[in-house]
């Protein structure tokens, strides 16, 4: 049993969620469509052919979902600014009832005790700049810019902390490597356009959010899994650095003042030929904190047919695992991979502070008499609060941990089946029912 005195007064602790997953409202009060409306409406992209055209119903219910979060005890809930609720085509006119929602969800939570996250960018880019090329255009620069100055005016009076993107590995590799995410492109030259241009976005906003008030706190997340070889021959031992250099390196070190890890992969040196002069040296920012997103370890073994990573993720039905090692995402649960990524990016002298800005488990719960009885959540995240508390006694700078999720979601490509709420949502009638794991949560942050 931990203890949450055991993290000392400031440790914060808060719930995750982002605009397209929870808000719904997706053509109301002139909120304009987002690549992940026009995506949903592709078949075959989402599993269950759903979308977040309702989703949990946020963007009527937010004031009862945040009456929730205080009954849960939650100081914290981290929220994402839907671009184009703000400003519809992307560019342009602003949407007055989209501003007005985020300025009355902001005195919504600051009137409950409850301090907002808001993350600028989580994965939904308004279509209409999809259409001129979306994150391979390098006009995105001038244009992310803009709606996050256009943020700071609505919220910037009242909010302070900040995170400028969610996992761009994510967004922009599978949005246009793998295909599996909006846009659904698969194209590697778009990618490293993209990429090269996320990077360059993060530090250019973190700069503008930083100039704009001296008050600001300001952060950007990242991916992270911890990546193991799966033998411990030196063939893995290497296709493992390679995917961790990809993987987890890739958008950390640009801005770190590191530039990309083309020593272990050369052919990131593509991404140098996207850099006009100048851009060297707008790269790096030294933010404030670094949010850290991580839910599994993965196994790695060496591959000459995988183009480019040589490397593979030995799928997880080979690994031997015992079901409840393995999510609904097919994720392994192995928390010691949480304390070694802290513990590694606690390595880079750039780093002053990280928070854990995600970090949860999808597994098939059911609401029995009225009870969701989801042990296996419950036991995943106090491991894993163990493993942070475990790093932070041995002097990792980790100041923070935001559960994944409040709510059950539209969990992307997934569609609604995988859970990760701590709150079931029952998608027909938007009955909400707090699982254990949630009366878990409010416990522990109550003791
Ligand atoms: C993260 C995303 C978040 C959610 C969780 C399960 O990668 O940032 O939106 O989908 O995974």
């Amino acid at each position: 049993m931990i203890a949450r005195a055991a993290f000392g007064p400031d440790f914060v602790f808060g719930v995750a969620t982002s605009a397209y997953q929870v808000e719904g409202g997706h053509d109301v009060d002139g909120r304009g469509p987002s690549i992940w409306d026009t995506f949903v409406r592709e078949r075959g992209r989402i599993k269950d052919g759903s979308s977040g055209e309702v989703a949990c119903d946020f963007y009527r219910r937010y004031a009862a979902d945040l009456d929730l979060v205080r009954e849960l005890n939650i100081d914290h809930i981290r929220w994402s600014v839907s671009w184009s609720r703000l400003i519809p085509d992307g560019t342009g006119p602003s949407n007055p009832a989209g501003a007005d929602y985020y300025d009355k969800l902001t005195d919504a939570c600051l009137h409950r005790g409850i301090t907002p996250w808001v993350t600028l960018y989580h994965w939904d880019l308004p279509d209409a700049l999809q259409r001129r090329g979306g994150w391979a255009n390098r006009d995105v620069l001038g244009w992310f810019s803009d709606y996050a100055a256009r943020v700071f005016d609505v919220l910037g009076d009242r909010v302070r902390h900040w995170m400028v993107l969610n996992e761009p590995m994510s967004f922009v590799g599978h949005g246009y490597l793998t295909g599996r995410h909006a846009p659904g492109r698969r194209s590697p030259v778009a990618f490293l356009r993209a990429a090269c241009h996320a990077t360059l976005c993060q530090a250019e906003v973190g700069r503008l959010l930083r100039s704009a008030s001296s008050a600001n706190v300001v952060g950007t997340t990242i991916s992270a899994a911890w990546f193991a070889p799966w033998t411990e021959g030196e063939a893995d031992r290497r296709a493992t650095e390679r995917f961790d250099a990809f993987y987890n390196r890739l958008f950390l070190e640009p801005t770190l003042g590191l530039g990309f890890p083309t020593r272990i992969l050369p052919a990131l040196r593509w991404l140098e030929r996207c850099l006009r002069p100048g851009d060297v040296e707008r790269l790096p920012f030294s933010f404030d904190f670094i949010g850290l997103q991580a839910y599994f370890r993965e196994r790695v073994g060496n591959c000459r047919l995988v183009p480019f990573l040589r490397a593979r993720i030995v799928p997880v039905r080979r690994r031997g695992l015992p079901p409840e090692k393995v999510t609904e995402m097919g994720w392994e649960v192995h928390p010691e991979a949480l304390y070694l990524l802290l513990r590694k990016l606690a390595g880079y002298t750039g780093i002053r502070k990280i928070i854990v800005t995600e970090n949860g488990a999808a597994f098939p719960d059911r609401v029995e008499s009225g009870r969701v009885r989801d042990r296996l959540r419950q036991r995943y995240l106090e491991e894993h609060l163990a493993q942070v508390l475990r790093a932070r006694a041995e002097g990792v700078p980790v100041e923070g941990y935001f559960v994944w999720t409040l709510l059950d979601n539209f969990e992307w490509a997934e569609g609604y089946r995988p859970r990760f709420g701590l709150v079931w949502t029952d998608q027909g009638t938007q009955c909400r029912t707090i699982k254990d794991s949630g009366f878990w949560y409010r416990d522990f942050l109550g003791g």
